[in-house]
């Protein structure tokens, strides 16, 4: 698969390392391109576009509002990975899910990974213990597709929430992570969900 990472931070790096180690045909969108960066070629935002049939947004919310709804990503698959805000310090108004579907309305967009640390996302097995991803996207097809690619990161426990309006639970998450990160000194952890059955 051609994938576009944008963003070429801390979670841009660990997933488009990860989608290259798995065999995809990875680049980076970026503001300053670049032949490589570990190995992966770092194109213009445009240029990423053109190659991605899967895109990748690794940018903090605001820059990915900025940056990619001008882009030609009609028919493409966007996965979502970013937060507008990490520290929440009112009501969620808004979510970069939603706000990036609205703004895309030819591009299916799919929320997942944007709770836990990048250290984690491609390596669900440094935990010890099982753990919980969720995923949302209004296009069942497209959710079904990245439960694969999740999978394929070594993801066993992966919770389908729905439609995009899950984004309004899962970014609030991002607060969460903060908070234990502050409480716990590190990135190692995770959230589980236990179900019994009724
Ligand atoms: N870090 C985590 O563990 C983690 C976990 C879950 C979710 N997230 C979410 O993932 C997203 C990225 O986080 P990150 O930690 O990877 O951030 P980061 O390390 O700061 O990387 C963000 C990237 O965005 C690009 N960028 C920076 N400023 C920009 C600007 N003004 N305009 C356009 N592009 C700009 C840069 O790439 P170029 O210089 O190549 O353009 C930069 O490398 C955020 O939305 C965050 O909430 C992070």
């Amino acid at each position: 698969m051609r994938i576009a990472v944008f963003g070429t931070g801390e979670v841009g790096s660990a997933v488009a390392g990860k989608l290259k180690s798995l065999g995809h045909d990875v680049v980076f969108g970026s503001r300053h391109p670049r032949p490589d960066q570990d190995g992966i070629p770092v194109l213009s935002h445009s240029e990423a576009a053109e190659h991605g049939e899967w895109l990748v947004n690794a940018l903090h919310g605001d820059d990915a509002m900025a940056i990619l709804p001008p882009l030609p990503l009609a028919g493409k698959l966007l996965i979502d990975i970013g937060n507008f805000q990490s520290v929440i310090t009112g009501p969620l108004t808004h979510t970069l899910g939603e706000s990036l579907q609205n703004a895309l309305p030819d591009t299916r967009v799919v929320k997942t990974l944007n709770f836990v640390s990048a250290q984690l996302m491609g390596a669900p097995e440094r935990l010890s213990a099982p753990h919980t991803m969720f995923i949302a996207a209004n296009d069942a097809g497209a959710r079904a597709a990245v439960i694969e690619l999740l999978q394929d990161f070594g993801w066993r426990d992966i919770l389908n929430l729905g439609d995009l309006t899950a984004c309004r639970a899962m970014e609030s998450l991002a607060s969460m992570w903060i908070r234990l990160y502050e409480t716990l000194g590190h990135v190692y952890f995770n959230i589980a969900i236990v179900r019994d059955p009724v």
